[in-house]
């Protein structure tokens, strides 16, 4: 058995534990990326060993790609698949209207070709994540690498006139070199602070040559499941803004709670 989980594990746990409710046979699924779509892969891996349930998965990573096969989903193409019926996944920031900041891991491209190509998407978060208005957490944009620093510069210049507090952009390292994204390119990360029209800053932001897409996801979540340390977990609908809340018990078993390397 690994430690005992931490609450904000244990909250992640339990929204994507609710998440799941939501598959059923037959269906094909865009599983996300980060820590908390990687316990509902494991959830969904669980259902798939253990209850019969018969899904095709279609990951937004090669990471994630990875876990799926470990636990026993069967993996396709989003070309393969074409439309999927669903898609449950991870995000940094959500408001109120359920939009979303995303690609703190790096796949926001693939996570937003795959959200889009989906009849539902289904967020699934810890409660810090919830926000009134986005831009705390910076903004990943992804870049091609040709001209990048250009590119980065004509981000900044564009931020200027639009409504932000902060206008700075980092490019995303790992260790000397640049971050490298599963599509081969860069992340510039604009540290916003405030982002006071969303939907305007992403359709400018994917204007600029160079740029390939941006972290914000505007009018493609429909449901938010937001987990608690303490179970609790609560459903929140952005077509009818309905909010429903349940408990979770939590019971740590081996199956999904062994160490699968994510
Ligand atoms: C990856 C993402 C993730 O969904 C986001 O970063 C949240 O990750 P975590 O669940 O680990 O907090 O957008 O590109």
């Amino acid at each position: 058995m690994p430690a005992a989980l931490s609450p904000i594990d244990k909250a992640k746990f339990v929204a994507a534990k609710r998440a799941v409710d939501y598959v059923e046979s037959g269906m094909k699924v865009g599983l996300g990326t980060g820590s908390t779509a990687a316990w509902m892969v494991r959830c969904l891996g669980e259902m798939v060993r253990e209850d019969g349930l018969k899904i095709v998965g279609v990951p937004t990573s090669t990471r994630t790609a990875e876990l799926a096969r470990q636990v026993g989903i069967k993996v396709v193409s989003l070309d393969e698949a074409k439309w999927l019926d669903l898609t449950i996944d991870g995000a940094d920031e959500f408001d109120p209207e359920l939009n979303l900041i995303k690609g703190g891991g790096g796949a926001l491209l693939q996570e937003k070709i795959v959200a889009t190509a989906s009849d539902q998407m289904i967020v699934i978060a810890d409660a810090a994540k919830e926000v009134a208005q986005l831009g705390a957490f910076p903004l990943p944009v992804e870049v091609v690498p040709f001209g990048w620093q250009t590119t980065k510069a004509l981000v900044e210049e564009t931020l200027a006139s639009l409504d932000v507090l902060g206008q700075t952009t980092t490019l995303r390292m790992n260790g000397e070199r640049p971050f490298l994204t599963d599509e081969g390119n860069y992340i510039v990360d604009a540290h916003l602070l405030r982002i006071g029209n969303a939907r305007q800053l992403s359709l400018v932001l994917n204007q600029i040559p160079g740029v390939v897409e941006n972290g914000l996801f505007i009018d493609i979540c429909d449901i938010a499941v937001v987990g608690h340390g303490d179970g609790r977990v609560s459903v929140r609908d952005a077509a009818s803004g309905l909010c429903e809340e349940t408990t979770i018990e939590f019971v740590e078993h081996d199956n999904i709670f062994t160490d699968l390397g994510e």
